[in-house]
Protein backbone atom coordinates (compact mmCIF):
# COMPACT_ATOMS: atom_id res chain seq x y z
CA UNK A 1 0.00 0.00 0.00
CA UNK A 2 2.76 2.67 1.23
CA UNK A 3 4.75 1.12 -1.65
CA UNK A 4 2.41 1.75 -4.37
CA UNK A 5 1.92 5.01 -3.12
CA UNK A 6 6.10 6.00 -2.99
CA UNK A 7 5.47 4.06 -6.73
CA UNK A 8 2.78 6.19 -8.12
CA UNK A 9 4.97 9.34 -7.70
CA UNK A 10 7.22 8.76 -9.99
CA UNK A 11 4.72 9.50 -12.64
CA UNK A 12 3.41 12.56 -10.65
CA UNK A 13 7.04 13.70 -10.83
CA UNK A 14 6.97 13.32 -14.68
CA UNK A 15 3.48 15.29 -14.70
CA UNK A 16 4.74 17.73 -12.67
CA UNK A 17 7.82 18.32 -14.99
CA UNK A 18 5.21 18.34 -17.52
CA UNK A 19 3.42 21.48 -16.86
CA UNK A 20 6.23 23.29 -15.36
CA UNK A 21 7.57 22.32 -12.32
CA UNK A 22 11.34 22.21 -11.81
CA UNK A 23 13.49 20.01 -9.20
CA UNK A 24 14.03 21.82 -6.07
CA UNK A 25 15.93 19.86 -3.62
CA UNK A 26 15.73 16.49 -1.75
CA UNK A 27 16.22 15.59 1.51
CA UNK A 28 15.95 12.24 2.96
CA UNK A 29 12.16 11.47 3.38
CA UNK A 30 10.87 14.04 0.87
CA UNK A 31 11.74 16.14 -2.65
CA UNK A 32 10.77 19.27 -3.52
CA UNK A 33 9.53 20.58 -6.74
CA UNK A 34 9.25 24.03 -7.54
CA UNK A 35 6.32 25.93 -9.41
CA UNK A 36 6.28 27.07 -12.35
CA UNK A 37 5.11 30.60 -10.61
CA UNK A 38 7.91 30.04 -7.95
CA UNK A 39 4.95 30.74 -5.28
CA UNK A 40 5.01 27.03 -4.16
CA UNK A 41 6.73 23.88 -3.70
CA UNK A 42 5.34 20.43 -3.66
CA UNK A 43 6.73 18.03 -1.38
CA UNK A 44 7.03 14.05 -2.82
CA UNK A 45 7.80 11.54 -0.36
CA UNK A 46 10.30 9.09 -1.03
CA UNK A 47 9.49 6.31 1.78
CA UNK A 48 7.13 6.18 4.52
CA UNK A 49 8.65 8.43 6.93
CA UNK A 50 8.44 11.17 3.64
CA UNK A 51 4.41 10.06 4.19
CA UNK A 52 4.23 10.78 7.56
CA UNK A 53 5.90 13.94 7.97
CA UNK A 54 3.76 15.47 5.12
CA UNK A 55 0.64 14.41 7.07
CA UNK A 56 1.91 16.08 10.14
CA UNK A 57 3.25 19.06 8.67
CA UNK A 58 -0.38 19.75 7.44
CA UNK A 59 -1.58 18.96 10.34
CA UNK A 60 0.89 21.20 12.65
CA UNK A 61 -0.60 24.18 10.26
CA UNK A 62 -4.27 23.64 11.07
CA UNK A 63 -3.49 23.42 14.73
CA UNK A 64 -0.29 25.90 14.97
CA UNK A 65 -0.56 29.39 16.09
CA UNK A 66 1.23 29.93 12.05
CA UNK A 67 3.80 32.36 13.29
CA UNK A 68 7.07 30.58 12.95
CA UNK A 69 5.69 27.67 9.98
CA UNK A 70 5.43 28.42 6.13
CA UNK A 71 1.79 28.01 4.94
CA UNK A 72 1.05 24.21 3.54
CA UNK A 73 -1.75 21.92 2.84
CA UNK A 74 -2.55 18.24 2.04
CA UNK A 75 -3.26 17.54 -1.36
CA UNK A 76 -4.29 14.38 -3.35
CA UNK A 77 -1.91 11.42 -2.88
CA UNK A 78 -0.12 12.14 0.61
CA UNK A 79 1.53 15.62 -1.44
CA UNK A 80 1.97 18.39 0.51
CA UNK A 81 1.89 22.10 -1.14
CA UNK A 82 3.79 24.55 1.05
CA UNK A 83 4.55 28.04 0.03
CA UNK A 84 8.29 28.35 -0.87
CA UNK A 85 10.66 29.89 1.55
CA UNK A 86 14.05 31.36 0.24
CA UNK A 87 16.53 29.20 2.72
CA UNK A 88 18.81 31.02 4.68
CA UNK A 89 21.63 29.81 7.12
CA UNK A 90 24.44 31.12 9.72
CA UNK A 91 23.59 33.30 12.75
CA UNK A 92 19.59 32.88 12.97
CA UNK A 93 17.34 33.43 16.15
CA UNK A 94 16.75 30.54 19.04
CA UNK A 95 14.17 29.34 17.94
CA UNK A 96 14.77 27.80 14.63
CA UNK A 97 16.96 25.22 16.53
CA UNK A 98 13.90 23.70 17.31
CA UNK A 99 13.57 23.12 13.66
CA UNK A 100 17.08 22.09 12.95
CA UNK A 101 17.56 25.56 11.42
CA UNK A 102 15.55 24.68 8.83
CA UNK A 103 14.13 27.96 7.98
CA UNK A 104 13.84 30.60 5.62
CA UNK A 105 12.39 34.10 4.52
CA UNK A 106 8.61 33.36 2.46
CA UNK A 107 7.48 35.81 -0.24
CA UNK A 108 6.30 38.50 2.78
CA UNK A 109 9.55 38.55 3.89
CA UNK A 110 8.97 36.47 7.09
CA UNK A 111 11.72 34.01 8.65
CA UNK A 112 9.18 30.78 8.74
CA UNK A 113 10.58 27.04 9.37
CA UNK A 114 9.87 24.78 6.67
CA UNK A 115 10.23 21.08 7.40
CA UNK A 116 8.29 20.81 10.93
CA UNK A 117 7.21 17.14 10.60
CA UNK A 118 7.06 14.80 13.28
N1 LIG B 1 8.84 25.37 1.42
C1 LIG B 1 10.04 25.19 0.87
N2 LIG B 1 10.62 26.18 0.15
C2 LIG B 1 11.85 26.00 -0.41
N3 LIG B 1 12.58 24.88 -0.34
C3 LIG B 1 12.02 23.85 0.36
C4 LIG B 1 10.76 23.95 1.01
N4 LIG B 1 10.48 22.78 1.62
C5 LIG B 1 11.54 22.00 1.38
N5 LIG B 1 12.47 22.61 0.62
C6 LIG B 1 13.75 22.05 0.14
O1 LIG B 1 13.62 20.65 -0.03
C7 LIG B 1 14.49 19.94 0.85
C8 LIG B 1 13.77 18.73 1.40
O2 LIG B 1 12.63 19.15 2.13
P1 LIG B 1 12.45 18.82 3.68
O3 LIG B 1 11.16 19.38 4.08
O4 LIG B 1 13.65 19.28 4.46
O5 LIG B 1 12.36 17.23 3.60
P2 LIG B 1 12.96 16.07 4.53
O6 LIG B 1 11.86 15.74 5.47
O7 LIG B 1 13.28 14.98 3.57
O8 LIG B 1 14.18 16.62 5.24
C9 LIG B 1 14.90 20.96 1.91
O9 LIG B 1 16.16 20.69 2.46
C10 LIG B 1 14.87 22.28 1.14
O10 LIG B 1 16.09 22.46 0.43
MG1 LIG C 1 14.69 18.40 5.98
Amino acid sequence: MIQSIIDSHKNTISDLVKVGYSFLAEGSKRIAYLSPCGKHVIKIPINHIGIMENVCEANEWRKSNKEVLARCMMAIGYLLIMEYVDPVSGVLPQWCEEFDDQVGYNKKGKLVAYDYGC
